[in-house]
């Protein structure tokens, strides 16, 4: 087994010597500034406003959706998409047990539950096979599909695209039609991230992504609902806008709604970001190449690759390690030590506090998946390091 020194010296060679190297750092340029400056000086700083537009048109023609509607950050996209599909109080909604928080919670904040659901080995994604193995033992009522294990409805199915790399989704979306349960993409990884032709997040009734500081794309934070309907989409903008009717002058509210619309100074840094995406996108493959040729020769840690018929923005590099948890914590610790920032998975999300009282699907994939990978440094920047 390589020692951590050599896992360390590999990941140096890669992104070269400078003192603290971040996990993933957003890349601000003139351009940006220029933006943001001209929407301070517009004084149209908050929710109304051109760069809001601008920001939506682009991220639609980027991923082909029909309509983008921009929020204020991922979690608040899942949450209004999930609640446009019908989940609420006393459903199931199927998420992958590895996953972010912010996947379970956005389910929570509708009332419903998460159920957790194993991953698969090459994907990382949702296991499209455990799905149908719930699906199969749920029993079909008047109300809809009931989960055995619950004995409450599944009211959609949430796959992740983990770090970018796209899941079967095609697969997924098939599978789930046969059941008439909706699907609501979580592709907060996965700005740029593709199936053949079909961008991540435009395969199920809606999508999501996330323009966190961290993300490939930054809007300092921010999200956008996806899709191609367009009665979903007018209710998406009018509950993200607290369910305002259209007046000149009347504050007439319908229905009980959120503030969760994008503030236009988010939405010009975002036109400016977006600018930039087909490089970002350009540096991440090179930096993932440089990367697994680094650690060819390294027989126990294995560089993940987009699973093949997908092109995966990479948004996270990242390497399995054989040896469990106890050899991933000592590469982590060598490599933070080294002011190498690496992280570990998230902790699987049926073991958070919030979750840990839920009943959940059998979880062996993501549990061994948890316990050896490591993600390394990804800013594209370190592309030309
Ligand atoms: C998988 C996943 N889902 C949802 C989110 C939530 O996005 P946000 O932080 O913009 O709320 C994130 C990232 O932050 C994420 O990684």
């Amino acid at each position: 087994m390589s020692a951590p020194e050599d896992f360390v010296r590999t990941i140096r060679g890669v992104v070269g010597a400078e003192p603290f190297v971040g996990l993933h750092v957003p890349d601000i340029t003139e351009r940006e500034k220029q933006r943001v400056r001209e929407c301070l000086d517009s004084t149209f700083v908050s929710s109304v406003g051109a760069f809001v537009t601008e920001f939506e048109q682009g991220v639609a023609d980027f991923t082909g959706a029909r309509h983008a509607i921009a929020v204020s950050n991922g979690t608040s996209a899942l949450q209004v998409a999930l609640e446009l599909v019908g989940a609420g109080e006393g459903d199931d909604v199927i998420v992958p047990a590895l996953s972010f928080v912010a996947t379970a919670n956005a389910v929570s904040h509708t009332g419903a539950q998460p159920y957790f659901v194993d991953s698969d080995e090459t994907t990382l994604g949702l296991s499209v096979g455990a799905v149908a193995d719930v699906l199969r033992s749920a029993r079909s009522t008047s109300e809809g599909l009931v989960n055995a294990a619950t004995g409450r409805r599944i009211a959609a199915i949430v796959p992740m695209h983990t770090l970018g790399h796209p899941m079967h989704i095609a697969e997924l979306v098939a599978l789930a039609g046969e059941y008439e349960i909706p699907v609501v993409e979580d592709a907060a990884e996965s700005l740029g991230s593709r199936v053949g032709e079909v961008h991540t997040g435009t395969f199920g009734r809606l999508g999501i992504l996330s323009f966190n500081g961290n993300k490939i794309l930054t809007t300092g934070g921010g999200g956008m609902i996806l899709t191609d309907d367009d009665e979903l989409a007018r209710r998406a903008r009018h509950l993200t806008t607290t369910a305002k009717l259209p007046h000149r002058w009347e504050f007439e509210h319908d229905e009980v709604a959120y503030n969760y619309r994008m503030p236009n100074l988010n939405a010009a840094l975002g036109v400016a970001q977006l600018e930039r995406l087909p490089g970002f996108l350009a540096d991440k493959r090179r930096l993932a190449a440089r990367y697994q040729a680094a650690f060819l020769g390294a027989p126990d840690v294995e560089f993940l690759t987009e699973p093949q018929g997908t092109e995966s923005n990479y948004w996270l590099c990242a390497v399995r390690v054989a040896g469990g948890l106890a050899r991933r914590n000592a590469l982590l610790e060598a490599a933070n030590d080294a002011g190498l920032q690496c992280r570990p998975f998230w902790n699987l999300l049926h073991a958070q506090a919030p979750y840990r009282h839920l009943p959940h699907a059998p979880l062996p994939v993501a549990e061994t998946l948890h316990a050896s990978v490591v993600c390394l440094p990804s800013s594209p920047a370190l592309a030309a390091a």
